[in-house]
């Protein structure tokens, strides 16, 4: 076989700066987890205030029997994302995870993408971010104490985000696999967290003002049911996220006032697939915009029927892609092919060889 030369180097207009793994660990580490999701819930926040300049579909899902794959994509006039996401719940069993991603942010004037970057570390990181502001619009005051039910990969990065956005530093952990609630235990100590693990989802809940649900299973499930939520609770449930996929029982939905962030994907994967499609909800970019009051009493329960939605994921990309700006925490990736003569692109392909 003959030996194909190799391509000239390509142009700077080839490049787009790439975010593996490694670089996010890096960046995460420098600046500390808390502070990045602190920082990472204010560009949540600005971009919530300003939810009208988005275009919005709820995410493209494509389901099978072990689960997920999701393209989630939203553009203001600016900037265009996307995030591939996938969700299966029996991925450990063959030493996958649950959850992994990758996104993209791009320049909407030119369609050329700004930023390839890993998103399963950014994922569990705007995941906890998204929790944790709305936890401060929604948290009873003064609340100490959060149940964490489902000790899984998104676990630590919960407590972290509302340890640094509402001051709780009490965990009280249960997982129906010890293992996992163990491993959660020391890696909270670690951080400093005052850990309590307990042995069923009603022991964990015993005076927390807030309760995560953050499960991973394919079904109708109850982790919590109506007796064990108390006046003036928050619920924060992450896990229910999918048509078939939900964690409370419905009566617990009927007491709560709810929270959403897009209506329209929320009533198809969250909670409230369980109540009639016109069951009212709020949506939280009004709370956040102060046009509607976000916890009114210290009795009321509220829940925020978390899925997770395309913004979040815009606002982790553009946050990342400015902390990259003049770091070193990215590599360039030769991604796009950039012909001196932009038509030629068969000629670029033919001299190459
Ligand atoms: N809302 C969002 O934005 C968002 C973002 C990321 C992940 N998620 C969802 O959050 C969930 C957790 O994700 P993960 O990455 O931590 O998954 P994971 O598989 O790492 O952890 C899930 C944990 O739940 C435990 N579990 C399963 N059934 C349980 C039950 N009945 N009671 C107590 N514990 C139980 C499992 O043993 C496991 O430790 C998944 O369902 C995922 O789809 C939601």
């Amino acid at each position: 076989m003959s030996r194909i030369p190799t391509p000239p180097a390509p142009s700077k207009l080839a490049f787009v700066p790439f975010v593996s793994v490694a670089d996010m660990m890096r960046l995460v580490n420098t600046l500390g987890a808390e502070q990045v999701i602190t920082e990472l819930a204010g560009y949540i926040e600005q971009d919530f205030r300003r939810w009208p300049d988005f275009d919005k579909t709820p995410r493209v899902a494509s389901h099978s029997q072990d689960g997920v794959i999701e393209l989630m994509p939203t553009a203001d006039s600016d900037h265009y994302a996307f995030k591939y996401v996938n969700g299966h719940p029996g991925n450990g069993k063959s030493g996958h995870q649950t959850v992994t991603a990758f996104g993209v942010l791009s320049s909407v004037a030119t369609g050329y993408p700004m930023l390839l970057s890993e998103m399963t570390v950014l994922t569990a990181l705007r995941t906890a971010a998204t929790s944790a502001l709305v936890g401060r619009y929604l948290a009873p005051k003064g609340a100490e104490v959060m149940a964490m039910i489902g000790n899984g990969a998104q676990c630590e990065f919960q407590a972290l985000g509302f340890r640094a956005l509402t001051g709780i530093n009490r965990i009280r952990l249960y997982d129906i696999d010890a293992k996992a609630t163990e491993k959660a235990a020391r890696n909270l100590r670690g951080q400093g967290f005052d850990v309590v693990s307990c042995k069923a989802a009603a022991e964990a809940v015993e005076g927390a003002q807030v309760i995560t649900t953050c499960t991973a299973d394919k079904q109708y499930a109850t982790i919590l049911t109506d007796n064990m939520v108390g006046s003036g609770v928050h619920i924060n449930a992450i896990g229910g996220d999918c048509p078939g996929k939900t964690e409370l029982h419905p009566d617990i939905l009927t007491r709560a006032e709810i929270f959403v962030e897009y209506p329209e994907q929320t009533r198809i994967e969250g909670e409230i697939q369980q109540l009639a499609p016109d069951h009212p909800v709020t949506e939280l970019w009004q709370v956040m915009r102060g046009e509607i009051p976000g916890r009114r009493d210290a009795r009321q329960i509220t829940l925020f029927d978390s899925v997770g939605f395309a913004i979040e994921d815009f606002s982790a990309l553009r946050y990342i892609h400015d902390k990259i700006a003049g770091s070193d925490f990215f590599q360039p990736l030769d991604l796009l092919a950039d012909p001196d003569d932009t038509r030629d692109l068969f000629g670029m392909l033919t001299r190459a060889g």
